[in-house]
This record gives structure tokens, sequence and C-alpha cells, in this order.
């Protein structure tokens, strides 16, 4: 039987696949998850895919319908609809990608020359004898300086403490990780030396562990924040802290043994110990950062929420309770401004945003929703107070993204159709759903502008208020009924509402409007998996053609990575931060009016209400 080679971009999957196949069929087979709400019936239209080279059978009445001209144009199709008669070279956009393995660590693969600040150097020393009575400190600097080159005039306290036997144990051959010009890691010759990164979110923490011979990143993992049994948003836990020192002290704790407790687990994974690990990057919000190294919070909390300490930081793991390598530093991203952090540093070098070309709107989504506008070499950001909606928190059946969760929804002809994750009985529902929820609503007719539930034959009453039924108690597995609350979807205009009058604020301070802006980027792990036109639907994101759009995952995350990596990336980052001007929302006078407009719900983009 002839079957054809089916390539599928940027995932880069491929392989053969029978002629018949629809191109859905061949993504299944390749292990692509492409989104499927109407179980392939060509009437959902979220499988959208562009072929980029290529036969294929001819459009469909149902890609007539679901797709415009420009669109057929310009190669798109209906992954469910459309069947390759010749090998295909085909691209799926992250919109139409499903979220089966959703994590918080997820970002762009990246490729940097390493070009460490910790630098590994063999050092064969001369044995101590009674005709070489150096002590050990300056036998070793001395190796270094004499046989390797390396300049080099210290060694960390912690290290010495525990050299003299090791020398001894490794016969006098060691690798020295050197930092400019200081000791921080001793070893026996050769180990590999590890970096971890962390991005330390308001709600979760991503960390990696990269070796640093080569820049590949070893192992990942994400976490809830432990400090959120102290609060969920930013606000909340700067009140705690300032409420009393131990009460600081509690939540410094808490995020340095979750830290702690990571990079011990990463590490197993790889067969190594968190003391192989030279030097940690960690990138978090300005609260985040002066929670995390006990720095007074007071000031951050009250107007006009001014951090303790804006530049770079170079400290010694070991000052803020860090359990890596005896000698080794924690280095921390400048913070821009109120609450936008070195996090938002970290993503605007991950993503590459603050080189872009044109108008570029780059968006962090989470709890805290960090937005900033670059143009020309300047960028200007805002801090919006999105709150923990987008996550699945104050929402009815919210939950995270895990199997179960439902992921994607539809109205079609007034009938709920939905996708979970894994394909499982849905148990909930995450936030690319519930944001999908919202715009199936919207357009189909089940909610107004206002975002009010009105008269429809899955509205129905409950003792919270009106509910909108998506998945019945029989469907869900037994388990309970799942719907949308008319309090969740308020929760959600709050949250959607914030997140534009951000953007709508920094378009006006530069005197542009949203059809300037030649590309968005949109990082965070709840950003990548949203569908965009849903965003557009709902009035979070400016109406703009969805080519403009870029889901880039955690580039935080990324960004901290590249700032372990290489000194030429840490460099790029204070220079990012230096030309970064933080804009305090409330100084807009138009704030309220914005914002009060920006929780209608419409389709043009325009944040003022129809
Ligand atoms: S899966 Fe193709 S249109 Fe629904």
């Amino acid at each position: 039987m002839a079957s054809y080679h089916i390539d599928f971009e940027p995932v880069g999957l491929r392989g053969e696949c029978p002629a018949g196949c629809s191109l859905m069929d061949a993504a299944r087979q390749l292990g692509v998850h492409v989104v499927s709400v109407c179980g392939d019936r060509g009437i959902c239209g979220r499988c959208k895919v562009q072929v980029l080279s290529g036969r294929l059978s001819e459009a469909t009445a149902a890609e007539a319908e679901a797709l415009s001209p420009q669109e057929l144009e310009e190669g798109y199709r209906l992954a469910c609809q459309a069947y390759p008669q010749s090998d295909c070279k085909v691209r799926v956009p992250r919109d139409t990608l499903s979220a089966r393995q959703r994590t918080q660590v997820e970002g762009l693969e990246i490729s940097v020359v390493p070009e460490p600040i910790v630098v590994p150097h063999r050092v064969q020393m001369a044995p101590a004898s009674w005709s070489d009575l150096r002590a050990d400190s300056e036998r070793l600097v001395g190796a270094l300086r004499d046989e390797s080159q390396v300049p080099c005039s210290a060694v960390d306290i912690d290290v010495l403490r525990g050299a003299s036997g090791r020398l001894r144990d490794w016969k006098w051959e060691v690798q020295a990780s050197v930092r400019r010009g200081e000791v921080v890691a001793l070893g026996p010759w050769p180990t590999m030396q590890l970096v971890l990164a962390v991005d330390l979110g308001t709600t979760k923490i991503a960390s990696y562990l990269v070796n640093l011979d080569n820049g590949e990143t070893m192992a990942s993992k994400g976490i809830m924040n432990p400090q959120i049994a102290y609060g969920e948003d930013l606000i909340a836990r700067l009140a705690r802290a300032v409420e009393s020192p131990s009460e600081a002290a509690r939540l410094q704790g808490l995020v340095v043994d979750g830290l702690n407790a990571i990079a011990a687990e990463l590490c197993a994974e790889i067969g190594a110990a968190s003391e192989d690990i030279v030097e940690a990057v960690v990138v978090g919000n300005t609260a985040m950062h002066h929670l995390f190294l006990g720095l007074p919070v007071h000031q951050l909390a009250v107007s006009p929420f001014v951090a303790a300490v804006s530049e770079p930081l170079d400290l010694k793991a070991r000052d803020v309770g860090l359990e890596i390598a005896p000698g080794g530093y924690v280095h921390l991203l400048a913070n821009i401004g109120g609450f936008v952090g070195a996090d938002h540093v970290a993503m605007l070098l991950g993503s590459d945003a603050w080189r872009g070309e044109g108008l570029v709107l780059a968006l962090d989504i989470g709890t805290n929703t960090e937005v900033a506008l670059v143009s020309d070499g300047e960028i200007a950001c805002v801090s919006c107070a999105s709150g923990p909606a987008f996550e699945g928190a104050h929402i009815r059946h919210g939950m995270r993204a895990a199997p179960g969760a439902i992921e994607a929804v539809q109205l079609v002809g007034g009938e709920v159709r939905y996708q979970t994750i894994d394909g499982v009985p849905a148990v909930g529902i995450c936030g690319s759903g519930i944001l999908d929820a919202m715009a199936a609503l919207y357009l189909g007719g089940v909610i107004d502008s206002t975002g009010r539930m009105g008269e429809h034959t899955g509205v129905r009453e409950s003792q919270g208020g009106r509910e909108f039924l998506l998945v019945s108690q029989e469907e869900a597995g037994g388990g309970a009924a799942i719907t949308v609350t008319q309090r969740d979807l308020r929760e959600l205009q709050l949250a959607k509402g914030a997140m534009r009058t951000g953007i709508e604020l920094l378009l006006q301070s530069r005197g542009c409007s949203h059809e300037d802006i030649s590309q968005v980027i949109i990082a965070g792990a709840f950003g990548s998996y949203i569908s965009v036109s849903s965003g557009i639907a709902v009035g979070m994101l400016p109406s703009l053609p969805l080519d403009r759009f870029q889901q880039v995952g955690n580039a935080a995350g990324t960004g901290a990575r590249l700032a372990l990596i290489s000194a030429t990336k840490r460099e790029e980052a204070r220079s990012i931060a230096a030309r970064a001007r933080y804009i305090e929302l409330n100084n807009f006078a138009t704030f309220q009016d914005t914002f009060a407009k920006s929780m209608y719900l419409r389709q043009s983009g325009d944040a003022t209400p129809a």
C-alpha cells in the first residue's frame, strides 16, 4: 500500500503514513497531539494546520465554513478533513496542540555556546613534604596559577574546611571550580559541573538542572510554591511578611526548603548530589525576590511600591540557606521596578522579545501578569494583578492542567463539546479550558458582553447563583457535574480585564493602537496553551492576525538558564533591566475607566465597550 512521508513542524515529528489517512490520523500515529473538540467531525474548527508543501484532497464544505478565504489561500486546512496525496510538510500552530505534557517547565530549547562564569580546572599538585611545607590553600592556588595559568587568589572558607582531607584522599589531583579568581568547589577530576536555574513564581516554581559543560538541561521539575498556604497573591504574602519578622522568616524558609528539596531530587535523578551544583540563578518578581532574600518588604507593599534593591546580586548561596557546592553563589538578575522583577528580565532575554522588530508586545501571564512593550530598543513595562483564576484557582471546578482537566471547549449548535487532557473522563477544568468556555458561552449567546448569564437550556440555578452545565454527573465518570458559574465568569473577567488594561495603557503611553503591534509574545505555562482565538474573542488579547502571536512557554526559565550558561547573556540581562522603564498603572488618569471597559467581553479587541 502506498504511503506518504508527513513532516509535522515545528514539533519535529515525522514519518510514513498509509495513503487514505487524514492529517489528523497521521498526527495521531506520529504522536502529534492535535486538538479535536468535535471528534473529527469538521465542526469545531480547532484542528487547524498550515500545509507548507505537498498535495492534499480538495477542501471540504466544512473547511470552507471554518476557514477564511485568506486562510485557505495561505494553506490552512482542518487536519481531520484533509487527506495527503503526496509527501507533505505541515505546520502545527501552538493553538492547535493539545496539552498532554503541560508543565510549568516547558520552554524554548536554547542553543548558546557555553561561556560559563564558573570554570572547572584540572589541578595536579605536588604533595606536602618536608621540602614543601606550603599550606594546602597556597598549594592549590599556586598549582592553579603555575600549572594551569589560572589567576586565582582565594579559596572559599567552606571549601577550605573540607579541603585538606579530600586533597589527600584524591591523591592531590582535583577539579577546582573557579569563579572570578575564587575556588568555589573542589571535586575529584573529572566531575560534571552542574548549575541550577529557578523561576520563582507566585504560584509555581520551575527549576532546571543544567550541565555547565555543554549547556544541556539534564532534568527539570515544577512544583507549587509552598508559600501559597500563606496567601495566594503577592499582596497577601507581603502583608504576612510585614506582620512580623517571624512570618517573613517563615515565608523565606518555605521557599528555600522547597528549592533545596527540588535541587536534591533533580540531582538524584541523574545520579549527582546537590553539592555538585556550583552556581544557581534565581528569577522572580520583586516580591518573590525580596521574600527569598529576606529583604524588607514594607516599602514594597505600600504606595509608591519601592524595591529595597534592584541591581543584580551575587550572594553566597549559603547566606540564603541554599544547599549547593560549599562556596557556590546564587545570582539574582536585576529587578525592573514595582513588582516587575528579574523574571520579566529573564522572559525578555529568553524569548528574545527585547530585540524584536517593530512594536513587540510581550506578556508573561500568571497570578501577576507582566506586560512589556518593546520598540526601537526601548522597553516599557507594567504589572497587572490578574489573580490566580488563570491557574484554575477561585474557579468552582478549576484544577491544574492534569489528566482529566477540560482543556478546550466549544458550543456547537448549542451543544457542548469539550476535550480533556489525555482524553480521560472530565474531573475539572484548567485555565485554557475556562478561557475557552468563556469564549464559547459568549460567542454562543449564553452570556452577554457584561458577562451576565442569560436564559439557555444549559443554564440552571444553583445555591451559588446561575451556572452553565458543561459535563453532567453521569458523563463525569460518577464524579460531580462540572459547571461554569456566574462567579467563575466574574473572576475571569477581573483577570482578563486587568491584563487588557495593562496592554491598553502601555499602548496609550506610546500613542499607539493595537493595530500597530507587529508581534505578540505570550509566555507562561497558562499562556502557552490558551487558544489565542478565545483570548481575542473575549477581548483578553488584541484582535490581530493569528500569525502575529507566538506562544513560547516558560521563557523566564529559559532566560534564567541562559544567564547561567553564558556570561554574555548575563550581561544582556543587565542591559535589558537597565533600559526597561517601569510604569505604574495607578498613575494613569484613565486607569479606572480603562479597567471598567476592559472587563467587557467583545471580539473587536478594542477595549472600548460597544
Ligand atoms: S477536529 Fe477537525 S474540526 Fe473538529
